[in-house]
């Protein structure tokens, strides 16, 4: 009999309590071994009154500390206590699953060192992507590979609040509070729009990838806040969507690292992925590239993952560390390779604007938008990396009656 106790009982837990209780049988069947959940940790036990089985359910986490445990699930979120429990649990010798990038980006590594050194695993596939397999592909069937990059959309709810703006002409404020009601965004979500979710996921990733560790807030990470109807006009103008996209990359002189909004071909394989769905795009050098998609958010999709997890934990497959590497990376965080940008200029006076353009980069077209907005005007210039760009970019600022610009790269994927 495996017991499994369950830190949180929101959006993932919750998910997990149903997933679990469906795959009772097929547990049993292909692994030989009765699952039962022991014990449900909640804040406010108040809210769970209406649950099946609230006999399981406690606020107070001394109950599970004691118990005879064999896995434990954290899906409450947040950084502490979640990463206190982790370790608790592991230095137990309880096996811990948890979808908590927080506690991965910042803890991963050292958490895995706990749990190798108390012969137990620690498990963390919905920690990235939601219900997409990426960890495991990454560290065993594409082991062979040298990982080059990755082009990825990594938060489900600032895709969704996107595609609600792109699609249905939808305002932010009312595409965000629907994904918060549906449970994609995190409970803080300055997480999700200001790019920090995707940059711990990023982090997370690279770890695996490069083998050297990436922390997350090295990384250089612009949200979704500054989007608006005229970027999102312009981009169908020019036959693209706009994705929150992280970026990266293993250049000579280090990581490239970024979560930015970027500017994607309409109908690429990152145009079309839309909604809470997620898409990773990664290069190996032997492979080529590789292209996973699926769900990245949500109640059923996440407890996916974790259930993979469980099956992983029973069958007692093991999965290393975040990075095993004690070097840090060298992170970039300007972008360096060849590639188009949309740049977008406020301004008083449009020609001047225009001149100054084509005094650099020759007869280029300026683009308008398509309501006659006086002052707005932008183009798209081929720069061979970014640091040439702000620097170009620096001299267009000083010319006067220039109010604002703002660049946005083009991944023609
Ligand atoms: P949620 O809906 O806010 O649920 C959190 C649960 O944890 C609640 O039941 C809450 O109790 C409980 N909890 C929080 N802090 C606690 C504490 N200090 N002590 C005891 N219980 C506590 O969050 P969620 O969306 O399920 O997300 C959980 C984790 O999964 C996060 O790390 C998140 O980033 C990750 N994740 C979420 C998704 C998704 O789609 N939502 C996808 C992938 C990964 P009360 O109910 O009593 O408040
Ligand atoms: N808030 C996260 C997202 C949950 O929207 O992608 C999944 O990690």
């Amino acid at each position: 009999l495996i017991n499994v106790c369950i830190l949180g009982n929101g959006t993932v837990g919750s998910g997990v309590v149903e997933l679990l209780n469906k795959n009772r049988e097929n547990i049993r069947k292909r692994t030989g071994e009765d699952v039962r959940i022991a014990k449900i940790l909640v804040r406010d036990i108040n809210k769970h009154f209406r649950e099946k089985y609230f006999h399981l359910i406690t606020n107070d986490i001394s109950e599970i500390w004691n118990m005879d445990v064999d896995i434990v699930v954290e899906a409450m979120g947040g950084l502490y206590p979640a990463y206190d429990y982790i370790k608790g649990f592991l230095q137990k010798s309880k096996h811990v699953i948890t979808a908590n990038k927080d506690v991965i980006a910042k803890y991963g590594d050292e958490l895995s060192k706990v749990a190798d050194r108390h012969g137990v695993c620690l498990k963390y596939d919905a920690s990235v992507a939601g219900g997409i397999p990426i960890l495991k592909p990454l560290q065993d069937c594409l082991a062979g590979n040298e990982i080059k990059c990755f082009y990825a959309i990594l938060n489900g709810t600032t895709n969704f609040i996107l595609s609600k703006m792109y699609n249905e002409d939808m305002k932010y404020e009312k595409a965000l509070e629907i994904a918060q009601e549906i449970g994609f965004a995190e409970a803080n979500p300055d997480s999700d729009v200001l790019g920090y979710d995707s940059a711990r996921k990023l982090a997370i990733l690279s770890s695996i990838s490069y083998d050297s560790r990436v922390f997350w807030d090295k990384l250089y990470t612009e949200g979704i806040t500054e989007i608006d109807e005229i970027d999102i006009a312009f981009a169908k103008k020019i036959g693209c969507n706009i994705k929150l996209l992280a970026l990266s990359a293993k250049e000579e002189e280090g990581i490239y690292g970024a979560v930015r909004p970027a500017f994607v071909p309409f109908k690429g394989k990152l145009g079309m992925v839309s909604d809470e769905f997620n898409g990773i795009l990664l290069e190996g050098d032997a492979v080529g590239q590789v292209f996973f998609y699926g769900k990245g958010a949500g109640k059923l999709p996440t407890a996916s993952a974790v259930i993979g997890d469980i099956f992983d934990v029973i069958e007692n497959k093991k999965m290393r560390s975040v990075s095993r590497a004690e070097n840090e990376a060298q992170i970039i965080t300007k972008w360096q390779k060849n590639s188009d940008w949309f740049i977008r200029v406020e301004c008083d006076e449009v020609e001047r604007v225009i001149d100054f353009i084509k005094a650099k980069f020759g007869n280029i077209t300026a683009i308008y938008p398509d309501k006659a907005i006086g002052g707005i005007v932008a183009f798209i210039l081929e720069v061979e990396n970014e640091i040439i760009l702000d620097i170009i970019l620096e001299n267009l600022q000083g010319i006067s009656g220039v109010k604002k610009i703002k660049k946005t790269i083009i991944i023609d994927l």
